[in-house]
């Protein structure tokens, strides 16, 4: 698959399949993440992968915390819609109004699935020093674009998701990541089961409400 027909073919997947993913398929996309650029080559990257028993441990965890209804901390703190710029408020009201009327048309519930981490059969946690400057931000952003896309290249479904990383501590604890560390991302990965979850697909503004370009 050519670059352009992964960045087309890649949505957020939110049901996934029993199929497991194998470790080495998921080191073959750290590896190729590895690639992408960075200040000065600083590579401030880390990435922890739960798969199997841990994966399940985390899962059962997310959902017992979500039953208690425990505050969520993530060590990147949530902004308030109200204080965002005012087009991604209405970016962010479009989706989830329409998501929520799709959810409701078939059947599903997106809360729900984020219950049980999307059943799926692995996580990847980003994290950065947290020391870092910004800039290392975009750096860790670049990382988790071109492992997302090699991901889809390999057939793989997968979504960046601010619920993975709401309690920190567990996949802290669970894969020994260190205080140090910034706990930014986590990136669901795996095969996608045939839900009409997956089948919702979010809209983008008009390109000329975005782009400048001047000869
Ligand atoms: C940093 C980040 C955090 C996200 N957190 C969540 C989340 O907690 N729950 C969720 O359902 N989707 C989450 N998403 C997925 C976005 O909702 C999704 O990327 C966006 O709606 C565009 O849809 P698409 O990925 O299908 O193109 C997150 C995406 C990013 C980049």
């Amino acid at each position: 698959m050519e670059v352009e027909a992964s960045i087309n073919a890649r949505h957020s997947v939110r049901a996934y399949s029993d199929k497991p993913v194998s470790k080495a398929l998921l080191t073959d996309l750290a590896a190729q993440a590895q690639k992408s650029p960075s200040w000065v080559n600083s590579q401030p990257w880390k990435i922890y992968i739960a798969m199997g028993k841990t994966m399940r441990h985390l899962a059962e965890q997310q959902a017992a915390y979500e039953t208690q209804g425990v505050d969520s901390h993530p060590d990147i703190p949530v902004q308030h819609r109200e204080l965002w710029d005012k087009p991604q408020q209405a970016n962010m009201r479009e989706n989830s109004t329409r998501r929520a009327v799709y959810g409701e048309e078939h059947g599903v519930s997106y809360p729900e699935s984020q219950r049980h981490l999307y059943n799926a059969p692995a996580v990847a946690y980003l994290t950065i020093p947290k020391s870092s400057p910004q800039w290392s931000l975009y750096d860790l952003g670049s990382f988790a674009e071109a492992l997302i896309l090699s991901a889809t290249d390999k057939g793989l479904g997968t979504i960046p998701s601010y619920s993975l990383v709401k309690y920190p501590e567990l996949a802290r604890q669970a894969l020994g990541i260190p205080d140090s560390e910034q706990l930014v991302i986590g990136i669901a990965i795996g095969y996608e089961a045939e839900s009409p979850m997956n089948a919702y697909r979010s809209n983008r503004m008009p390109l000329d409400q975005i782009l400048t370009i001047k000869d």
